[in-house]
């Protein structure tokens, strides 16, 4: 297949043009910066150099490419998590997912694309039921309020994606990210791994949020399986082993060679943090994969973070 991969230069986005060549498909990989040009081509993609939020732009570039699939998986989450830095990826993130989504939506079915895969992330499902949600669970409806633009922007991607009727439009809920690339790895200058260290990541509130995590490689071999052989609609792509941030944060840490986090209460993080952070930090739901196991065949490398944190940093 030809695939059009917005966002090829990113953490997911360089492990998935990685392995849609070993599997045959033709990519094309988007990048803002001509110096990142060249590394996608040296992955096997043919670059092109886009700024997602520029419509003429995409429909130009979607039209050249002719792809018969695109995976949108533009987001601007790394990078230094200053407080300041924080806020402006996270809206820098939301309009990625809106006004990005309907770019590429609109230039997607000007040129007749059979199917479009879209990131979105497990981090908000509804924060009532039990520890682990499947697909039929729905986003959080009343978030903190400093959360809330976050959450709209991923309720449009959805929403705007799984309702194509023109071609199969298919979002993939991913666990938190780790790995090589991401802010959990074993570059020192990894977000999560340097806060790590210097003990300035602490388990908030009791730590009792539950994450599903997944290693980066696994997230995008569970993408080339959505390319390959999803049915339009929701897939939940994690490990098997969903954990409070109590029990799996510790185990990084010392993974990492550092001390134990300290613990802090949640209104002491609020007023710097947000209630959105403290939140995530104690309310969070894990997600069951049960349907994309059964449904796209797929299995992780990596079934739990124990094994991804000793042997899947690097
Ligand atoms: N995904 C999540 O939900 C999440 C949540 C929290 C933290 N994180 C962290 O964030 C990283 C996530 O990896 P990722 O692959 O999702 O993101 P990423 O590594 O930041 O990659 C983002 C991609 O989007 C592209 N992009 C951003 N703005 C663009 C624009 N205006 N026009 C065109 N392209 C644009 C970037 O291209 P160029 O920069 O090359 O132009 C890059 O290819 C990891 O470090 C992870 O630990 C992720």
């Amino acid at each position: 297949m030809r695939v059009l991969i917005a966002g090829a230069s990113g953490a997911i986005g360089s492990q998935l043009v990685t392995q849609l060549v070993e599997g045959g498909h033709e990519v094309v990989g988007t990048t803002r910066s001509p110096g990142k040009s060249e590394r996608l081509r040296a992955l096997g993609a043919e670059p092109v150099v886009v700024d997602a939020l520029d419509p003429d732009a995409v429909a130009d570039m979607v039209a050249k490419a002719e792809p018969e699939v695109i995976v949108h998986q533009l987001t601007a989450l790394s990078g230094e998590m200053s407080m300041r830095n924080v806020k402006r990826m996270a809206a820098a993130t939301n309009r990625l997912r809106t006004e990005g989504t309907d770019h590429l939506l609109s230039a997607a079915r000007a040129v007749g694309v059979r199917t479009f895969v879209a990131q979105s992330n497990a981090l908000w499902m509804e924060r009532t039921g039990g520890p682990v949600v499947d697909e039929s669970g729905r986003i959080e409806p009343n978030p903190p309020a400093d959360a809330a633009p976050a959450v709209a922007a991923l309720l449009h991607l959805e929403a705007a994606v799984t309702g194509i009727t023109w071609a199969d439009g298919i979002v993939l809920r991913y666990g938190a990210f780790y790995g090589p690339g991401t802010g959990v790895s074993a570059a020192p200058d990894a977000f999560m791994t340097r806060e790590l260290r210097k003990r300035k990541f602490p388990i908030v509130g009791g730590g009792g949020g539950v994450w599903s995590l997944v290693h980066i490689a696994d997230a995008a071999s569970a993408t080339v399986a959505a390319i390959e052989r999803g049915r339009p609609g929701i897939y939940h792509v994690a490990d098997d082993d969903p954990a409070a941030l109590r029990d799996w944060v510790p185990y990084l840490a010392r993974t990492l060679g550092a001390k134990p986090p300290r613990r802090v209460p949640g209104w002491l993080v609020r007023p710097l943090a947000g209630a959105g952070a403290v939140d995530m930090m104690t309310r969070a739901r894990g997600i069951s994969t049960e349907k994309t196991k059964r449904e796209l065949g797929w299995e992780p490398r990596y079934p739990s973070w124990r094994t991804g944190f000793t042997d899947g940093l690097s």
